[in-house]
């Protein structure tokens, strides 16, 4: 839930690493942004400075007069509350008591309560209530029986349980970072003249394209011109690990647009041709089908967004390839990862690869013997690290905090694995596989197509329906999964509350909900022939209570009588409906949360990677 980075330069080279941090930082936001803080090394002398409090980091920067700082090395991090209300004590870095020693933190550290007590019984003196500044008070411990800081580092890991991904500065090695990784993400930054490390890739990419995965267990530090890495106490050899990363420094910005979620909804027609096009040329999709066609079971997991998309799986699975998949939302693992077996295989969907949710329930498959099939956006990271097979959606770095490209490229991603499943099994021959395999192709169009015919509609609707306190999303199908994240998205970034269902069932219930003027999206999708008639009937049912009825719907429900607004999407078939709905009901997320005030990059009490469970 938090970010950090840490830098160290020769200053030769680079004079001073504050703008670096700072930046490094800044592209971390969207990790969590309850409060920020900085430990730098003087430049000219050793001594350790600290600048943290409440508040973004622009708002901490500016307090503290951070920028005009000279350093030469020092770490940095952005907070979102897991251990302690947000304030200046519980906010990063955290130091030892002679403030010799300061330390970042992403992760949770389980026994920190014992080790506190410990620490506490051995005259040290806390000043938070985090669990991160046992580790500063830890590693302070073991210099003060005279070891050097690696060993104390060495000895501090052994004792510390959970996850984490640590960078620390000493004052005594000024031009020095340690750092350890354990679940939480952590990379280093090769440079000329400096080194970074940082917990994503967006933070490195204005210095560096030279990056190395730290994994599970290892530790070491930085220095100018030296990494250094250790895995239960042997070296490492990471020089074949360094991997150059293609994304542009603009792929992490906003592009010209006021904000990440417009810029990324914008971009999705590039996200799913890139992302098509790198499915077409790799084997993972064969493999990993190959592997659900083998498996008795079938499994597919995943949280908020990532979960919608699982959804839209399970749908074409039954239509194509005349499967049952069991889906299930990946925090309640603990009931289903009893049905796991060594005949099933688990689908895990996670754009970060990093939800902890979603990497408990795959461990828990694997434990139970299921084969794991990952779909991630994040090279390297833990959730396709830890699977049998990893498909890659290509969607670029996702900054805005609700999800929006990841999840129509991640749609793509299961919709192939669908299709080839269907081939396997026999449902599909192979010019039929081929025929519907080269449909997606077009998805990119479509949603191309689809943001330029709604958004200005789209834009109007949303003035009217700012001022509402409630809505449903219905639709039927491939509508469902699709208005479960409409919905999911409006209330993310709007605060409006909206509510999903599918339209057959909104008789049983949320119907009484009905007043005049309620407002009521229905999704039309495909196939029209069969569904025409019965969303005909639902808009009847709600138009009769006085709701507000619109109608956002693929080429053919024109005639559909009761609607208020209709929002024509264009052409689509079944394979390519959900990327002809969903950037206008994103752009109606989007625009409701300008309307309204609010930030859509920084929903509050969110953050866009959910490391605790
Ligand atoms: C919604 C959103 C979240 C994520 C969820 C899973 O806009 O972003 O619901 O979809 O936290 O995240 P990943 O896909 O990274 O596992």
């Amino acid at each position: 839930m938090c970010g950090i980075v840490g830098v160290t330069a020769d200053p030769d080279q680079i004079p001073t690493v504050t703008p670096m941090l700072i930046q490094g930082l800044k592209r971390l936001e969207y990790r969590g942004y309850d409060s920020a803080g900085f430990a730098i090394i003087e430049c000219g002398s050793t001594e350790l400075k600290i600048f943290k409090d409440k508040g973004k980091i622009d708002e901490v920067v500016s307090k503290y007069g951070v920028s005009k700082f000279c350093a030469v090395s020092g770490i940095a991090h952005t907070r979102w509350a897991t251990h302690g209300e947000p304030n200046r004590d519980n906010a990063h870095p955290h130091t030892d008591c002679k403030q010799k020693i300061a330390v970042v933190h992403n992760g949770i550290i389980k026994n920190f309560a014992e080790l506190r007590e410990w620490l506490e019984s051995n005259g040290h003196v806390f000043k938070s209530e985090t669990d991160t500044e046992v580790v500063a008070h830890l590693l302070e411990h073991f210099v003060s029986k005279g070891l050097s800081m690696l060993d104390s580092l060495r000895r501090a890991l052994s004792m510390i349980e959970g996850a984490y991904a640590l960078a620390i500065v000493y004052r005594e090695e000024p031009s020095r970072i340690y750092f350890a990784r354990n679940v939480s993400p952590l990379l280093i930054g090769v440079g000329l003249g400096f080194n970074m490390v940082s917990s994503d890739i967006p933070s490195m990419l204005q210095y560096t394209r030279k990056v190395i995965v730290l994994e599970d267990g290892e530790y070491g530090y930085i220095e100018p011109y030296k990494v250094y890495i250790e895995k239960e106490g042997r070296l490492v050899d990471w020089r074949r690990r360094v991997v150059t990363i293609m994304w542009s420094l603009e792929d992490a910005e906003k592009g010209g647009y006021p904000h990440y979620m417009l810029k990324e909804i914008m971009e999705q027609p590039r996200a799913l041709y890139e992302t098509y096009t790198g499915l077409r040329s790799s084997a993972e999709i064969s493999d990993a089908a190959e592997l659900i066609a083998s498996s008795d079971k079938i499994f597919i997991t995943g949280a908020g967004t990532s979960f919608h998309a699982a959804l839209v799986f399970a749908y074409y699975l039954a239509r194509f390839a005349k499967r049952a998949v069991m889906p299930f939302i990946a925090s309640e693992y603990i009931t289903y990862s009893g049905l796991a077996e060594r005949d099933s295989v688990l689908i895990v969907v996670s754009q970060s690869g990093e939800t902890i949710d979603s990497l408990q329930a795959l461990r828990a498959f694997k434990r139970n013997g299921s084969k794991i099939i990952a779909v991630s956006n994040v090279i390297g990271s833990t959730i396709p690290r830890e699977s049998n097979i990893a498909v890659y959606t290509r969607a670029g770095p996702e900054i805005g905090v609700a999800a929006t490209k990841t999840f129509l490229t991640q749609v793509l991603a299961l919709t192939a694995l669908a299709l080839r499943t269907a081939n396997l099994e026999g449902s599909l021959n192979d010019s039929e596989y081929a025929e519907y395999f080269d449909r997606l192709a077009n998805a990119s169009k479509v949603a191309a197509q689809a943001i330029q015919s709604a958004s200005k509609t789209i834009e109007r609707l949303a003035v009217k329906l700012k001022e509402s306190k409630s809505m449903y999303i219905l639709g039927r199908g491939l509508g469902v999964p699709l208005a479960y994240e409409g919905a999911l998205k409006i209330k993310e970034v709007s605060y409006i509350h909206a509510e999903a269902y599918p339209a057959g069932e909104s008789k049983h219930g949320p119907i009484a909900l009905i007043e005049p003027g309620f407002p009521v999206i229905f999704l039309g999708t495909p196939p029209v022939g069969e569904l025409h008639e019965k969303i005909q009937g639902n808009v009847m049912e709600m138009k009769a209570r006085g709701a507000a009825t619109i109608l956002l719907a693929v080429k053919g429900y024109e005639g559909v009588k009761g609607v208020d607004v209709l929002i024509n999407v264009g052409e689509a078939d079944e394979i390519l409906a959900p990327y002809a709905l969903m950037p206008p009901l994103q752009l109606l997320a989007y625009r409701l949360a300008t309307a309204l005030g609010r930030d859509p990059d920084k929903p509050r009490n969110l953050a866009k990677t959910v490391t605790v469970e």
